[in-house]
Order: C-alpha cells, then sequence, then structure tokens
C-alpha cells in the first residue's frame, strides 16, 4: 500500500517545520542577545584576546551572514547593507586585525541585525521550503540558526578570556547521578559513519557511508579534572619524552604548565577561572581548556592514545542491537536536560555520571555537551563529499593543519550538535571548551 500525502498533512507538515525553524531562530537570538547585553559599549567593542574577534564583529556578522543567505539569497530581496559585506567576510579579515576596521558601533550593529531578522521572517512565511537543495526541509534557515549558534559559543569563549567582574551566571552543573569510570569494548565491525537523512546536517557530515574500525576500547567518560592532575603532579609538563616534537615545542614556547585557567595558590591547592570567578577544581569535572598537543601528551602519559574520529562516531551511534547508526547516543530524539549538558544552561561540564540516561547502548557516557572531545584524526573530506552550499563552509579547511573535536560542549546549542557533527581547530588552541577521552587498541588476549 502507498500512502498518498493530502495537499492539507502537507500543509500541515510545512506550518510544523516553519514553527521550528522559528524556534531555533528565535533562541539562538535570545542567546546573542544576552551574550552582548552584559557588557558596555566599551567591552563591546574591545578586543579581550588577539585569538577573537570584538564582541560587536560577532554580532554584525551573525547579522551579515542571515543577510547574505536568507535575506539575499532565499528571499531574493534588496540587499539591507551590501556596502559593510567585506568588513564582515570572515576570510578578509583575521581575527586580530578586525577591531582596527570601521566596524558598526554597537547600537548600529544591534539594528542592522534587527532590521535583517525582520526581513527573514518575511521570507520564512513566504518560502515553500522545498524545490531546491537550498531551502528543502528548511536546509538555509537551520544553517543560519548553526552559524549563530556557533558564534554564540565563540562569544562565550570570549567571556571567558575577558577580565574584570563575572556578568555571565547560570546554576552550578549537576553531579554525578550514577558510578562511571573505566572502558567500553567496541567489537570490530562496519558501521554507518556521517549522515543522508538529517535534514540540517553540514556538507561535511555529508554521505552517510561505510566504515570498518577494529576493536578497540573507549573511555566510558572524558579524562577528568582529578585525572588530568595526576599528570600535572607526575611533571607532565617536564618530561618532554611524553610529548611529540611539536608538542613539546609548542609546550615550550608557550609556556604551558597546566591547563588554560588553571591557578595554583600558595597552600598547592588548584583553582579553575571560570567565567570571571574562581572556584575550586572539581574533581570529577572533566577537564577543559587543553589544546590536542596537551591531550596527546597525557595519553603517552597514559599508555593510550585519543579515538579516531571514526572510532568516537562508532562509540556515538551504532546500536548492536540494530546494527544502524543513532542520531545521538540515546536514540533519535533531541537533546534535553536530562539527557547532555549542552546550551549554556550551565557555565561549565558536569560531573561524570551526570547524564545516565544520555549514554550509548554500550554504556559510554557524556559523548554530547560537557566539552568539545579531541580525536586523534584531522579534518578530511567523507568519500563523495560535495560542497554545499559553498565551499568556504568545509571545503577550503580539508587537509589543513586541524584536528577533530567531536559531540559538543556545555556551550554548543543542541542545533549544532549532533552525533555526526564535525569541528575542527589547530592543535595548538585551547580557549576553546576543549575536553578529550582515551582510547586502545585491544590486546590480543582481550580479542
Ligand atoms: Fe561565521
Amino acid at each position: 500500500m502507498t500512502i498518498q500525502h493530502s495537499p492539507g498533512s502537507d500543509r500541515a507538515e510545512t506550518e510544523r517545520l516553519r514553527g521550528r525553524i522559528a524556534d531555533a531562530l528565535d533562541r539562538a537570538r535570545r542567546r546573542t542577545i544576552g551574550l552582548t547585553e552584559c557588557v558596555d559599549e566599551a567591552e563591546l567593542v574591545e578586543q579581550h584576546s588577539r585569538l577573537m574577534s570584538p564582541l560587536v564583529w560577532d554580532l554584525a556578522h551573525i547579522g551579515n551572514q542571515e543577510e547574505l543567505w536568507l535575506v539575499r539569497d532565499v528571499g531574493g530581496r534588496e540587499p539591507v547593507r551590501q556596502d559593510i559585506d567585506h568588513l564582515y567576510d570572515a576570510f578578509q579579515h583575521a581575527r586580530a586585525d578586525r577591531p582596527a576596521l570601521p566596524l558598526l558601533d554597537p547600537a548600529q550593529a544591534r539594528d542592522y541585525v534587527g532590521s535583517v531578522r525582520d526581513k527573514v521572517w518575511d521570507v520564512l512565511e513566504h518560502s515553500p521550503l522545498r524545490g531546491n537543495d537550498l531551502v528543502q526541509d528548511g536546509f538555509a534557515f537551520g544553517m543560519i540558526a548553526q552559524h549563530e549558534q556557533q558564534h554564540d559559543e565563540t562569544m562565550l569563549a570570549t567571556h571567558q578570556l575577558r577580565s574584570g567582574e563575572a556578568v555571565l551566571s547560570a546554576p552550578p552543573a549537576p553531579g554525578a547521578r550514577v558510578a562511571v569510570s573505566g572502558e567500553v569494548v567496541l567489537p570490530a565491525g562496519e558501521f554507518i559513519m556521517g549522515t543522508d537523512s538529517d535534514p540540517w546536517a553540514l556538507d561535511n557530515e555529508r554521505p552517510a557511508h561505510p566504515v570498518w574500525v577494529d576493536a578497540f576500547a573507549i573511555d566510558a567518560a572524558p579524562i577528568t579534572n582529578e585525572q588530568y592532575l595526576a599528570f600535572v603532579d607526575d611533571g607532565g609538563y617536564e618530561r618532554a619524552e611524553l610529548w611529540s616534537e611539536r608538542g613539546w615545542a609548542h609546550r615550550v614556547a608557550a609556556g604551558l604548565t597546566a591547563p588554560q585557567f588553571w591557578e595554583q595558590d600558595s597552600g598547592g591547592h588548584w583553582w579553575r577561572r571560570v567565567f570571571g570567578t574562581m572556584q575550586p577544581l572539581r574533581a570529577h569535572q572533566p577537564v577543559v581548556h587543553v589544546c590536542w598537543f596537551e591531550a596527546e601528551a597525557y595519553a603517552n602519559w597514559a599508555g593510550k592514545r585519543l579515538p579516531t574520529e571514526a572510532e568516537w562516531e562508532k562509540a556515538a551511534r551504532f546500536d548492536p542491537a540494530t546494527g544502524r547508526s543513532r542520531r545521538y547516543p540515546w536514540g533519535d530524539i533531541d537533546p534535553s536536560e536530562a539527557l547532555a549538558n549542552l546550551g549554556q544552561h550551565h557555565l561549565e561540564p558536569a560531573d561524570i555520571g551526570a547524564y545516565p540516561a544520555g549514554a550509548s547502548p554500550a554504556g559510554v557516557h557524556q559523548l554530547i555537551g560537557d566539552v568539545w572531545e579531541w580525536t586523534a584524526s584531522g579534518f578530511e573530506a567523507y568519500p563523495g563529499f560535495r560542497a554545499f552550499p559553498y565551499r568556504e563552509y568545509s571545503e577550503v579547511f580539508f587537509g589543513g593543519d586541524y584536528r577533530v573535536l567531536r559531540g559538543g560542549s556545555f556551550g554548543a546549542d543542541q542545533v549544532a550538535c549532533r552525533g555526526t557533527f564535525r569541528n575542527w581547530d589547530h592543535p595548538i588552541r585551547r580557549q576553546i571548551f576543549s575536553g578529550f577521552r582515551l582510547a586502545r587498541d585491544l590486546r590480543s588476549d582481550e580479542r
């Protein structure tokens, strides 16, 4: 029997999709406003770190990308501010150079993003949300909501870097609900990596393709502050033999002695600066703000290694009962506060064991949320990759000096976090909310 869709049910489906798009755009904008209204004008235009843009640049850039894709491209409308396109093109100006540009001031930037968004509501109302790849299932709208949320996470990292009084607040992340430790073994076999079916998945997550993964063991949880501190206390930062040649050169040149934002008091106790407040190191919280080279050195010290990207995704998505790949470790339903620490509901990772309902079928915990997890893998195209909707989204980064991070952090919104979602950064970067877990090959007696 074939199911006939009536025009009425199609209309209802399209209206539901419009509602989902409006929710995603609205949630992103509320967050953007929250991150830019809590500091004064001087702080908005100031550069808090050479690694970051002034917050006012991110703000207007969010509006500019929304104008380019949704107002002009999808909507076919007249430009709002074509004259400023070049100022907000991330490829034309490095972050360090952005403060010197003749940027919109905070009031102008707010007006601009507001007038773009007003036009977008009209475009959304009139778009059929089908008929070409760009609007099919609301893709372009989903892409723009993800883009805004990714910049919100970047702005959150800028807030972590700024000095001065705390301006953000949120309840502490939850403690453990169950005890989680040790490793989980995943047997050898093929699984489907990437996706063809997630409508808002970006080009680099596509297409779905089979990947053979040898048997491996992966940590049931990310490495904690307590575990990482044992590496620090064991002289991890002084022992060149634990580091790769590049990693050691960076360790020395950058003067690394502990994760970023860690401070030791005269009594030998460790503290962490978290968005302007000093907090005692939380022992069972995943370590955050470590670079790839630090993760690599820790892995050498522990006699293990970082998981490959395929291993990470298999641990996060493979369902041994059905053999299919899920959207998330817990299944196909969207994340919620019971399943994962996402969406800036907290300003820190949660303790290990805080999200038992979010674990994978094999018992791997906290793959989604808390901290971005470094993998061993460089950023490469999947077989059959097709750049969409533009080469600059992913393709120009393939093969560069990047490592892939997976799983999202407490500062990532669910619209920009899936079992297939790929993030990438230079191996020296640690202002991002990055941590890691370890993996290893099985010994012959374990196979
Ligand atoms: Fe951007």
